[in-house]
């Protein structure tokens, strides 16, 4: 046995116990021929203590440098009066070392692992393996491995069934590239990896599963973020015989249940959910990925400036925009120099040309950039209409409605944090619901759906598909959380014909529908019923839980900005003879 204990495991009730600890050395310092080091393994440290000049044999002990892996036998004691360490589990007792033995040395690290100290990414990445050492990052992945854990318990007290669903498929469109896997056996032939089960679990639904999850891993080409990844996962989740609110309730009883047990010092905003239309979130807001827990709304003054005289306001209303604003309350003494910096940040992160501004400074004076076309009625309005008083600064976007909203929904978001609004400690879920069935994709001249291609409409807006296609509402609701779309689910079309009605409408041409969904269609002609489900972004979930900046700190092997894998060096170039095999040949 390599031990008997862990190092996060010894009490005073161990005390005069002989026992052996295996781990790392963290620290070490030797003062004299007393030797002090803390050995740590996953579960915690253990201070183990030795004197060379007493017991030759501990001269390893003496050797021992950070990272070395020991195993130690010895009694647990006491230790003296004042030098216990109350951060410590293991802080009032050390271990008086009897036998040392060094099971492995380690070189000079590139990262320190008892210290945490900010390293570059990319070392971080490289030697992840020694990154996983650090505190924080076991604690992420622990907090991972809980999160889990709760949800296949809890989902399986429920009477749902965990089905794996392969990774080597056929394309399952969720708005990104796709990753192809060429076929040796098929010449010219490819599987895609899935962008999420999406397919498959209605198949499950058509298959009388009735309750499917799946902790499933997804793949998606697209462009990284920091809450985004090539591969990710997801819980997947799908029901039959139900509507939008039996699988709201459902994920909103276990989020609730989750927060409790896993993160129980994390406090919910607000309960039940606030349940909020993408209308009125984009009006509220300016996104449909809102932060909840704060003001600063966005607020509508084109009316009250369309005639102010102001060109940058007038051109945008006369050519079909729209001014709003936010109050950023107490920023009224925000000096130029602050307020530019508010502008570039706009210009930097939004497609708006500018940020116009009234600032209130505490001691009653006015600033404002479009002071000269203030005149005293609109002011008046302006300052009633955003609720402003002395100490507030207004920021004002005038702009197509489009880039009006995402200027300032991104802009509100950068005040509240400079405001301190934003406490982690706090979590604000909320649904956002009735979001558009499809949008107009300008480029490409047609409708893109909203969510994905098997999503119902909202059975009422049905009759206007194809008179009244902008108006239509989607049976799609997010679960956002934090400014964190977290989740994504609908009620599915389960019908053949109406599935084929939405192909036809996004342009779909009949006989690609076809080649790439007919077994869906088939399906849904024996008797598919009527389900729905959502999928909740597994990561991004425990980054929030972890208060983590992106999500692959919560990762234990993830993809850089770059898609690659800098630890493995993936992707990288085959043999010859693998790509002859495939049928491949690369141009140079
Ligand atoms: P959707 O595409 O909205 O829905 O995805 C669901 C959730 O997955 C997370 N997510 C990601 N996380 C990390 N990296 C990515 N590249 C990434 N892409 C998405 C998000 C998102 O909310 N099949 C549908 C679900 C359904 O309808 O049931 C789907 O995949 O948190
Ligand atoms: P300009 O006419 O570009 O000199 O801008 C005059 C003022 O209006 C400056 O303070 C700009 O930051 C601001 N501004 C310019 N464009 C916009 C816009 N689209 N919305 C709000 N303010 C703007």
């Amino acid at each position: 046995m390599y031990k008997t204990h862990s190092c996060g495991e010894l009490r005073p009730s161990h005390i005069g116990e002989t026992i052996t600890l295996a781990g790392w050395v963290h620290n070490f310092r030797n003062h004299g021929g007393v030797t002090f080091i803390d050995l740590r393994d996953r579960f915690g440290m253990t201070q183990i203590v030795g004197n060379v000049e007493v017991n030759a044999d501990l001269a390893p002990l003496k050797a021992a440098r950070s990272e070395w892996v020991l195993q130690v036998t010895g009694e647990v004691r006491k230790r003296v009066e004042g030098a216990e360490n109350p951060n410590l589990c293991t802080g009032e007792i050390e271990v008086d070392v009897k036998e040392v033995k060094v099971l492995n040395k380690a070189k000079m690290l590139p990262i320190l692992i008892n210290k945490d100290e900010e390293v570059d990414e990319h070392l971080r990445l490289k030697y992840r393996y020694l990154d996983l050492r650090r505190e924080t990052m076991r604690h992420n992945i622990e907090l991972r491995h809980k999160t889990t854990k709760f949800i296949r318990d809890y989902l399986d007290e429920d009477r749902f069934l965990e089905v794996e669903t392969p990774i080597l498929f056929k394309t399952t469109p969720e708005g990104a590239r796709d990753y192809l896997v060429p076929s040796r056996v098929h010449p010219g032939q490819f599987y895609a990896l899935p962008q999420s089960p999406q397919q498959l679990k209605q198949m499950l639904m058509v298959a009388s599963v009735e309750r499917y999850f799946q902790i499933a891993r997804c793949f998606r080409d697209e462009d990284q973020r920091g809450d985004r990844q090539p591969e990710f996962t997801q819980l997947d989740l799908e029901m039959s015989f139900v509507e939008r609110d039996d699988v709201i309730s459902l994920a909103e009883g276990m989020f609730t249940a989750l927060v409790e047990k896993v993160t129980p010092e994390k406090k919910v905003f607000q309960t039940p959910w606030p349940r909020i239309t993408y209308q009125e979130s984009m009006e509220r807001f300016g996104k449909d990925n809102p932060d909840i827990r704060f003001g600063l709304e966005l607020v509508n003054v084109g009316d009250i400036v369309a005639e102010c005289g102001f060109g940058v306001f007038e051109g945008a209303i006369a050519s079909g925009g729209e001014v709003r604003a936010i109050n950023a309350k107490g920023l009224g003494d925000y000096s130029r120099k602050k307020i530019d910096a508010l502008t570039a940040y706009v210009k930097e992160n939004s497609k708006a040309k500018g940020l116009a501004y009234i600032a209130l400074t505490s001691d009653g004076q006015m600033r404002s950039s479009f002071a000269k076309f203030l005149t005293e009625d609109v002011q008046d309005a302006l300052i009633k209409r955003l609720d402003a008083q002395s100490g507030d600064l207004l920021l004002f976007v005038a702009d197509q409605a489009e880039t009006t909203f995402d200027a300032l929904g991104k802009l509100r978001v950068h005040v509240a944090d400079l405001l301190n609004l934003r406490d982690p400690k706090v979590l604000g879920f909320c649904w956002v619901t009735e979001f558009p069935f499809v949008f107009w994709n300008k480029n490409e001249e047609r409708w893109d759906p909203s969510h994905h291609l098997f999503t119902s409409p909202m059975v009422e807006d049905i009759p206007m598909l194809e008179s009244d296609t902008a108006k239509v509402r989607g049976q799609q609701y997010d679960l956002v959380l934090n400014n964190y779309e977290i989740g994504g689910g609908s009620i599915r079309i389960h019908n053949g014909e109406l599935q084929e009605q939405v192909f036809k409408l996004i342009g779909l041409d009949p006989d690609v529908a076809k080649e790439r969904f007919g077994h869906m269609l088939e399906a849904f002609t024996y008797g598919a019923p009527p389900h729905g489900g959502i999928a909740i972004g597994m990561d991004r979930l425990v980054m929030l839980l972890a208060d983590a900046p992106n999500i692959r700190e919560v990762i234990a092997f993830p993809k850089n900005q770059n898609a690659r894998d800098v630890m493995g060096d993936a992707p990288s170039p085959v043999e010859d003879q693998q790509l002859v095999e495939l049928h491949i040949d690369i141009k140079e």
